[in-house]
């Protein structure tokens, strides 16, 4: 493929074009596609919570750039500690390596000891030798993988599926919940959305990350994304002008159910699985975070080429790891003891595991690919001198 934008699996249209329409870059090393281009875009593809994209990229020269990367913890709740944006730096390297790999060029990174964790910086090297054990062939899924919110197919995972895509996420372990259990896990879903939902710590980031009125945005995410009824849709815009009408409507008119209907329980309860990802230690530095980050996507991008599509469920995880590290996220007493709740329900579910070894959880299924979606920032806007 000469352009990752040129991948045939994608819808043409007017907006996708305009969403995706590269500017002209006048730095030399990104001339005539090159290599290095290539694996950038290939990079930036990644995922990241909210589509906040937390990277930059410093050009060095040919061979060599470096990810200048910020975390969101000062302005995002469901990252207080950095671990969603190290896991999404993990998931943009193995785009990078997967895109190299097909490209016939290997990877060489180290993150910088002396950058701070809210600053990872990460030195890469590209090398022009051949990739060992590479996931080339997963390349041209990177740009066709992207979050599923809607309800997706009932019909059971197969099995040689299944095998495919834990052989994928390996070493990762996988847990799955199917038939009857899934009532379970959406049950988790639909507590931690209470939590979410209740809580003034989340009302900033959920005011300023939906684009209203099309079908793709570059740095935030479309709402038709969300997959929400056009009721749903128009009270949730009115709701997110002003964290006081979200509270009255809370505490006089239990309005955290209906957006916890539409986004947690039906979509929740039409999928093909649910599942947990299980690390065999609990992660606790930035490289741990990275290096699940990595094994995360490679079976993203698995799932992709496979027809399966995928929603990560992380509010569960997020709170039941803060329970677990006695982190204060909020104020609200009431939310305080709701999320000790959720996290002794989430240990259930993982069979009296320790939570800080799980990285990932989420729902999947079979479906087609959503046609509402986050593109990303213009290579131009993540360079920084
Ligand atoms: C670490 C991480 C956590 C995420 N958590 C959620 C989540 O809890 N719920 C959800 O619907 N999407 C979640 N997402 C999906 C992102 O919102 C999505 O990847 C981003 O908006 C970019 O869209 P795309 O994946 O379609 O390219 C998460 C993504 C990452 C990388």
């Amino acid at each position: 493929m000469k352009n990752i934008l040129d991948n045939p699996g994608l819808k043409a249209s007017p907006e996708w074009e305009e969403a995706t329409a590269e500017a002209n870059i006048a730095n030399p090393l990104l001339q005539n596609n090159s290599i290095l281009k290539q694996i950038l875009d290939f990079g930036r593809w990644a995922p990241s919570g909210d589509n906040m994209q937390p990277w930059r990229f410093k050009l060095i020269d040919e061979n060599h750039f470096d990810i200048l990367a910020s975390d969101t913890r000062d302005h995002c709740v469901y990252d207080l500690q950095g671990n969603a944006s190290q896991l999404s730096i993990g998931m943009l390297i193995e785009n990078m390596v997967i895109g190299a790999a097909s490209l016939d060029k290997t990877l060489d990174y180290e993150l910088d000891p002396d950058s701070t964790d809210e600053h990872p910086v990460i030195h890469v090297k590209i090398a022009s030798t051949q990739p060992e054990n590479n996931h080339a062939h997963l390349a041209d899924s990177i740009i066709l993988r992207t979050v599923n919110r809607r309800p997706l197919s009932k019909e059971k995972i197969t099995d040689e599926h299944k095998q495919k895509i834990e052989e994928a996420a390996s070493p990762l372990k996988i847990k799955w919940f199917e038939g009857k259990e899934i009532k379970k896990t959406t049950r988790l879903f639909f507590d931690a959305a209470g939590i979410r939902l209740s809580i003034a710590e989340a009302f900033p980031t959920h005011a300023s990350i939906m684009e209203w009125n099309k079908p793709y945005s570059r740095d935030k995410m479309p709402v038709g994304s969300l997959g929400m009824s056009a009721m749903g849709t128009k009270m949730m815009k009115a709701c997110l002008k002003d964290w006081r009408i979200v509270n009255f409507l809370n505490t006089f008119m239990a309005g955290t159910y209906l957006p916890r209907l539409e986004l947690d329980v039906l979509p929740g309860l039409s999928s093909g699985a649910h599942f947990i990802l299980i690390d065999d230690k609990v992660n606790e530095s930035v490289s741990d975070f990275i290096e699940a980050g990595r094994l995360v996507q490679r079976f993203w991008i698995r799932l992709t080429s496979l027809g399966i599509q995928l929603q990560p469920q992380m509010t569960p995880l997020i709170f039941a790891n803060y329970h677990r590290q006695s982190i204060n996220f909020t104020s609200n007493k009431k939310q305080l003891k709701a999320t000790e709740k959720l996290a002794n329900k989430y240990k259930e579910l993982i069979d009296g595991e320790d939570c800080g070894k799980t990285v990932f959880v989420g729902r999947i299924g079979y479906g087609d690919i959503a046609d509402y979606r986050s593109t990303r920032l213009d290579l131009k806007d993540l360079l920084v001198e």
